[in-house]
């Protein structure tokens, strides 16, 4: 029995990426691959991503070649080279293998000060050396309470992506992550993440026209895991995870992955 395509599935891709944060090490990452391989050749609907840490990176590109599961970074520096004590660039990115790049992680806006227009100029400076960028935003709790998200989270996409041409946009992907819900236990509900991915998606049209907008993947992020990911996924403009605790372990992140599988169809 052929299975119908969702409408959405049509434009857009359904993307379960791990963040690994400062965890792991450059043998835990090839074990882990090791394991989650043999799921990936399943999990036909979604495309997987791991972001870890740079040190991990070229075991984590050699050990996943010839799989689906393509290798991310956390953060690059906006400049491609020069002065910059510590920093990598998103030129070194690719050259090691990487295809996506998380951009203005709330725990860099938070701890690193990272502004929204430094976030932009990360975001042009990834997409320049052909990397897939996953931009974050979302709002802090004081931020909610105050009801202003929906205004907050506008400003960010827009200004993330200022100077983004439609082209390049279609490289680019959105994540929705509540800073209230990170690494906490708690979790958007399913109707909040959807409210929120859908005003993402509504400003991303007001940019760049529905057929723009149709085509970005909007993950959510905070706190996602094997019981509440089904009915996350299952929205219709929450187009995967971004999954930080639950990514650190093939049987959490394989189930995820299960889930985003089955779920896209029946969409
Ligand atoms: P969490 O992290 O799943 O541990 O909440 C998500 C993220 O920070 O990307």
């Amino acid at each position: 029995m052929s299975v119908a395509m969702p409408m959405n599935a049509k434009y857009r891709k359904t993307i379960i990426a791990g963040n690994w944060k400062m965890n792991l090490s450059p043998r835990d990452a090839r074990e882990f691959i090791r394991e989650l391989k043999p799921l990936a050749v399943q999990a036909k609907w979604c495309d997987i991503v791991l972001c870890v840490p740079y040190l991990q990176i070229p075991e984590a590109v050699r050990t996943a070649r010839g799989s689906r599961i393509a290798i991310g970074a956390q953060n690059c520096h906006q400049e491609t080279a020069g002065a910059y004590t510590g920093e990598i660039s998103a030129p070194m990115l690719v050259e090691a293998g990487v295809k996506y790049v998380i951009v203005g992680h709330s725990e860099r806006r938070r701890d690193f000060g990272e502004t929204d227009s430094l976030v932009n100029r990360k975001v042009l400076s990834a997409l320049k050396a052909g990397l897939r960028p996953i931009v974050c935003v979302g709002e802090t709790l004081e931020m909610r309470d105050n009801d202003i998200t929906l205004d907050v989270v506008r400003m960010q996409v827009k200004t993330a992506l200022r100077g983004v041409t439609r082209e390049e946009l279609r490289r680019g992907t959105i994540a929705y992550e509540p800073g209230w819900a990170i690494g906490t236990g708690y979790t958007a509900t399913a109707k909040q993440a959807n409210e929120v991915s859908a005003v993402i998606r509504a400003a991303l049209r007001t940019v760049y026209g529905a057929q723009g907008a149709r085509g970005v993947s909007i993950l959510y992020g905070g706190s996602m895991n094997t019981g509440n990911a089904r009915d996350l996924l299952a929205q219709p403009d929450v187009d995967g995870g971004l999954i930080g605790g639950a990514s650190m372990r093939t049987e959490s992140f394989g189930k995820i992955i299960e889930a985003a599988n089955q779920n896209v169809p029946q969409k």
